[in-house]
């Protein structure tokens, strides 16, 4: 099929990539000319693993295109993905000027060639019928400019029938993750099709027969699960909802743990069996951050409260996340009293491993607090740069490696999981400390090597 893809971001990038792969004509868009440029050329805006050499190889193929003209993308396309930002404003709700400006682009190429215009970007519940309106608006705009170029009439916009924009609109939400998103959309778990008509459903169960009836026998076929647009959009933001309430409860379950003196990690190996409840995202440590959670439990508190209901769950979600950072701050406290004066070596600043994400990291509100509170910060990350963190926090220091950081530092915290960190020789990190602290804020270092190589571990609800 003939695939358009509107927003080479993370998902229009890797959703892009992965249909060219599995044999489909892509065209990707972006009105940012530089980053077009440097696709064409091979160069990843995003650090993914994997998705250069997939990129290369579509290319190569002559499966994947990239262009800045929507002309292009739209026309001779069958489907038309719009995989845009919705960033969030300072109040939760996302931005959505972006979907907005594509919807009403997308409308002005069209013609009696049936279209399915398919949302991936995510946004608020309702919007399907939002971005139908756009697109209309768009096409009988075009229509209008069109026949006024034409001919001077009395003004009134009648649509000619071979004119009449044929087109359904359809949500299709992702669940990719940074760091494997390439992997994620390979092995989805389902895939979500809210839609108008069955019109709509046919075109994407076609472009999703890789997944969804698989030619091989042996080869499990991936759930479709077809629901209206409103419904589809909810899935979006009901999966990451649960997804930060399961990480904030095992968060609070770590807080009482604690006191009680119980270890956490024991707790989640132990529920996690129950499988109703499952083991994954039951990770104690500093609380979830990145380009998602923080965005869409935000956005659905404040759709929820656009329609008269107060999410009190979904609040206590997000009030769990943010007190997580201060009860890694008063470890340190508890552990160095004066905090003022002091320097703090901070291995991981990504919000998760395996991405340069910096986006809502929990790493740089940690530091942030203590630049605040008089410390010195000495940072380190594999793949974070000094040039990404200089305009978020000017005065935090980027050390070139783990152990330079740590040189001469009061206590080493540890707020991203990154696995090199737990290869480190602590016996040189012991060496290097000021005093011997070590603060795991993900629990991923082995505590017993930690206090035999004569340092005191402290970790998260353990
Ligand atoms: C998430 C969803 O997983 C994905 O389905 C959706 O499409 C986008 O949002 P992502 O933001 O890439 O993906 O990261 P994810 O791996 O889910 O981690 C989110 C945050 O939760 C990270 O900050 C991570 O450190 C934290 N986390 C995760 C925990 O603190 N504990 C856990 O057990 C799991």
């Amino acid at each position: 099929m003939k695939v358009g893809v509107i927003g080479t971001g993370y998902v229009g990038l890797v959703t892009g990539a992965c249909l060219a792969t599995i044999g489909h004509t892509v065209v990707c868009m972006d009105n940012n000319e530089a980053k077009i440029q440097r696709l064409r050329q091979g160069v990843m805006p995003i650090y993914e693993p994997g998705l250069e050499e997939l990129v290369a190889a579509a290319v190569a193929a002559g499966h994947l295109v990239f262009t800045t003209e929507m002309a292009e993308t739209v026309r001779p396309s069958d489907v038309v993905f719009i995989t845009v930002g919705t960033p969030s404003r300072p109040d939760g709700s996302p931005d959505l000027s972006a979907v907005r400006a594509v919807a009403r682009a997308i409308g002005s190429h069209l013609d009696g060639r049936f279209r399915v215009i398919v949302n991936k970007s995510t946004v608020p519940v309702g919007s399907g019928n939002w971005v139908r309106m756009l697109v209309e608006d768009g096409a009988n705009l075009a229509a209008a400019t069109a026949r006024s170029s034409h001919h001077t009439g009395n003004g009134v916009a009648v649509l000619a029938p071979a004119e009449e924009p044929n087109f359904s609109v359809a949500s299709n939400p992702e669940f990719l993750r940074e760091g494997s998103a390439v992997w994620d959309t390979f092995n989805p778990d389902r895939i979500v099709i809210g839609a108008e008509d069955a019109r709509a459903v046919e075109v994407m169960r076609q472009l999703y027969a890789h997944w969804v009836s698989p030619a091989e026998a042996n080869t499990q076929a991936v759930p479709m699960v077809v629901t209206d647009l409103a419904s589809a959009e909810m899935i979006k933001y009901a999966a990451n909802a649960f997804l930060a309430t399961k990480i904030s409860f095992i968060n609070e379950i770590a807080n009482i743990c604690e006191r009680v003196g119980a270890d956490v990690t024991r707790i989640a190996e132990a529920i996690g069996l129950d499988k109703r409840i499952g083991r994954s995202f039951l990770n104690a440590g500093a609380g979830w951050g990145g380009s998602c959670f923080p965005k869409d439990v935000s956005a659905l508190v404040s759709t929820a409260a656009e329609y008269g209901h107060e999410c009190q769950l979904l609040k206590a979600t997000l009030s769990v996340n943010d007190h997580q950072r201060q009860v890694v701050i008063e470890k340190l406290q508890r552990e160095l009293r004066i905090l003022k004066g002091r320097t703090v070596a901070l291995w991981g600043l990504a919000f998760k491993p395996h991405t340069d994400d910096i986006r809502c990291a929990p790493a740089l509100a940690v530091a942030e607090h203590l630049l605040n509170l008089g410390c010195r910060v000495v940072a380190h990350d594999p793949v974070v740069t000094a040039h990404q963190v200089q305009g978020q926090l000017p005065d935090l220091q980027v050390a070139a490696g783990a152990l330079a950081a740590v040189q001469g530092a009061d206590a080493l915290l540890v707020m991203t999981e990154w696995p090199e960190y737990a290869q480190v020789n602590l016996g040189v990190v012991a060496a290097a400390l000021r005093q011997p602290i070590v603060i795991d804020a993900r629990n991923c270092l082995d505590a017993q090597a930690v206090q035999g190589a004569g340092l005191r571990y402290v970790g998260i609800g353990r």
